[in-house]
């Protein structure tokens, strides 16, 4: 995220007396926010307190296309369009209760909708940050879902969903209300390289979904996304709970023996993306439009939408694709705006509104099983680390029949010096 230097002649030098560790501390907060030297840094500080002090106009915002309206719902809109605009001019400030929203992620490999290349993504979010800040209520919530990028070449990840959040946090004032990780049961091993050729990674299967928020204190209530209690705890809420003293040292009160409808969930949000027949996907094929490849699951934004918002409160998704956030909120009443670029996601997304009759879950979902770690017991004498992490890629018949890798001359026991 390095920023554009000066165009005008910077010929006039100064000398500014500092420490080495004052030079040292200033050089790394500038490179750190994308300034290329000390002296961009410097005018950057100037500029930004000569602006506060009113002594030089604020640069005018960018003049945004305006947005069209595409399609209405009883309770929703659906518009077309930069939302950049939607959120520096059409949407009033402090109106809106919840930001529940997917941008498109920074891959390395440009996908179809536009993703952005992960290095120019804190940049490029700036000016929506600064909307999501103007649109949002102080009691509001701001919900990004965003997964994770792996670097070109090379079996490690790109930091660009964390440098978002420290932007939020650091540059725009949000507060991380909780990091949630949605699980994809269902994700594939990808990248094949790394997972099952290499075998020098595991599945990355979950997506951060930061919950931020504009003050420490939004409107929320874990009672609306209640977990069905185990059989353990059934057992104990029939037969009694007698209150002792934990060996973790908890304090387990009377209390915990109360029904309260269920346990409070954790940050780890098990859903299977696994919808590939549903009427949305039906309209895409009958009317010949794409079907967005980067959805998220509908119980996703519902986890949010019902612990975040009350009916009739109002919910925006400006990246909105197919507008499932949309279809969540109709069918719980919400007021929503989901604004997208592409005209075809949104007729595509119109399959989701033909029916208004939006069907919802009422009914207790099966969980998913995951093991502990280490369930599968391994011979270690005969399966080794890979020496070199990876950097050879294994002869093709290695990788074909998934040979023991260290079954040679260089296996990590033949010719093993302790390090200590
Ligand atoms: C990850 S997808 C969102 C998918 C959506 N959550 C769903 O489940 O269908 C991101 C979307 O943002 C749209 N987009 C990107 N920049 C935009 C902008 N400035 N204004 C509106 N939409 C934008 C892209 O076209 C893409 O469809």
């Amino acid at each position: 995220m390095v920023r554009p230097k000066s165009k005008k002649p910077l010929s006039a030098v100064t000398h500014v007396r500092l420490t080495q560790e004052e030079r040292q501390e200033i050089e790394q907060v500038a490179s750190s926010k994308g300034f290329s030297s000390i002296s961009e840094y410097i005018r950057f500080l100037h500029r930004s307190t000569l602006e506060a002090e009113g002594r030089r106009p604020v640069p005018a915002k960018k003049a945004y296309s305006p947005t069209s309206l595409f399609h209405e719902t009883r309770f929703g809109r659906m518009r077309l369009g930069d939302s950049l605009s939607l959120l520096h001019r059409e949407l009033r400030p402090n109106s809106v209760d919840l930001i529940m929203t997917s941008p498109p992620f920074g891959l390395v490999r440009k996908k179809s909708y536009g993703n952005e290349d992960a290095h120019n993504y804190c940049d490029w979010f700036r000016p929506f940050a600064e909307g999501f800040k103007r649109v949002l209520k102080d009691s509001g919530s701001l919900v990004i879902d965003i997964g994770g990028a792996w670097n070109p070449g090379a079996p490690t990840r790109s930091l660009y969903h964390f440098e978002l959040l420290i932007m939020l946090c650091k540059e725009y004032g949000f507060h991380l209300c909780l990091e949630h990780f949605w699980w994809n049961p269902a994700k594939l091993p990808t990248p094949a390289e790394w997972v099952n050729i290499r075998r020098v990674r595991v599945k990355d299967a979950v997506n951060c979904v930061w919950w931020l928020s504009k003050t420490p204190w939004p409107r929320a209530n874990n009672r609306r996304v209640l977990a069905p209690y185990s059989d353990s705890m059934h057992d104990l809420l029939k037969n009694g709970y007698k209150a002792k003293l934990r060996p973790s040292g908890h304090d387990i009160s009377e209390k915990f023996g109360k029904n309260n409808g269920g346990s409070v969930p954790p940050n780890l949000l098990a859903i299977a993306h696994t919808e590939s027949n549903g009427r949305y996907q039906e309209h895409c094929r009958n009317n010949d439009l794409p079907i967005h490849p980067a959805r998220f699951p509908s119980a996703l934004p519902e986890y949010f939408v019902r612990m975040l918002t009350d009916r009739g409160d109002s919910v925006v998704d400006p990246f909105g694709g197919s507008c499932v956030t949309g279809e969540v909120c109709e069918a719980l009443r919400r007021r929503w705006v989901c604004c997208e670029l592409s005209e075809d996601y949104l007729k595509g997304a119109l399959g989701r509104f033909a029916d208004l009759e939006v069907s919802r879950r009422n009914t207790i979902a099966e969980p998913y099983k995951i093991f502990p770690p280490c369930s599968v017991p391994v011979d270690e004498s005969v399966v080794g680390v890979i020496a070199d992490g990876g950097l050879k890629r294994p002869t093709k018949e290695a990788a074909i029949e998934n040979l023991d890798l260290n079954n040679s001359s260089t296996g990590p026991f033949d010719s093993m010096t302790l390090p200590f």
